[in-house]
């Protein structure tokens, strides 16, 4: 998947375009959906089915992780809730509109309620789908998180989460902030994203190390970017069977 086909994740067509290259593409469609099924399996065992997504550095495909997870749930009829926590470089916030709206910050803050920061998405262009909704970083900057009561925060969370499928949230690097920690302690699960080729095997290590000391259990991690015929394992003998058992 090249990133011109991509794009810079920047607003609602930008998601649009992602459900449609899900909808159009069998290989892609179909590691999300294993994807999406081993964090279903994952949750049913955890205590809810919220999942942080995270890496260690930037631009290892967090977002692009998060907003494909949630995609392809909604894409299986479930109701997916992405949350741009990413308050620092906010990028899907811009999906909701106006850059200035309520979102995540307001809501661990206890200054907004799950009515008024969570929008429903029209993924264009994508075959019929569950419902997917989005909920903006907020207004405040991240500076306000030490303002968090955590306690308070979690289970208000979990109340918004218990009333989606899935809540997928988006997430700074470990190793950049200290934000995707303190939301470690908020979610069921964490998803960690490599990039392949990118990330440095010393600083991958370092960010999971930090997250295990959470306590929240790791599902595993996702190796983004990965280039079949780069790493010298090609999936050439199911080409065959992906385009007949999916057209
Ligand atoms: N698997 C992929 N194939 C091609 N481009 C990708 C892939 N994953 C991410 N990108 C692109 O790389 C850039 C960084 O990805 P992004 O998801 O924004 O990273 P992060 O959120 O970790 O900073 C974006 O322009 C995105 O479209
Ligand atoms: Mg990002």
């Amino acid at each position: 998947m090249s990133t011109e086909l991509i794009g810079k994740p920047t607003d609602a067509a930008w998601l649009s375009g992602l459900a449609k290259i899900m909808s159009e593409n069998p290989e892609f469609a179909d590691a999300y959906d294993a994807l999406f099924g081993a964090v279903r399996l994952a949750s049913s065992r955890a205590s809810g089915n919220s999942i942080l997504v995270t890496s260690a550095e930037p631009g290892e495909g967090k977002t692009t992780v998060s907003s494909c997870l949630a995609i392809a749930a909604s894409l299986a009829g479930q109701t997916a809730l992405l949350i741009d926590g990413d308050l620092r470089r906010s990028s899907l916030s811009a999906a909701v509109g106006s850059p200035d709206t309520v979102g995540l910050i307001e809501i661990l803050l206890g200054q907004a309620n799950a009515a008024e920061v969570i929008r429903p998405v029209t993924l264009a262009g994508s075959r019929p789908a569950g419902v997917f909704s989005l909920m903006a970083g907020g207004r405040k900057s991240s500076m306000s998180l030490a303002a968090v009561d955590w306690g308070k925060a979690r289970s208000v969370f979990r109340s918004i989460s218990q009333q989606f499928g899935i809540v997928v949230l988006d997430s700074p690097p470990v190793l950049a902030a200290n934000d995707a920690l303190l939301f470690a302690g908020i979610v069921d699960a964490v998803l960690l994203v490599v990039g392949a080729g990118s990330a440095d095997r010393g600083e991958v290590r370092r960010a999971k190390e930090q997250l295990d000391a959470i306590g929240t259990p790791n599902i595993g991690a996702v190796l983004n970017r990965f280039e079949p015929k780069l790493h010298g394992r090609s999936n050439q003998p199911y080409r065959g069977y992906y385009r007949r058992s999916r057209s």
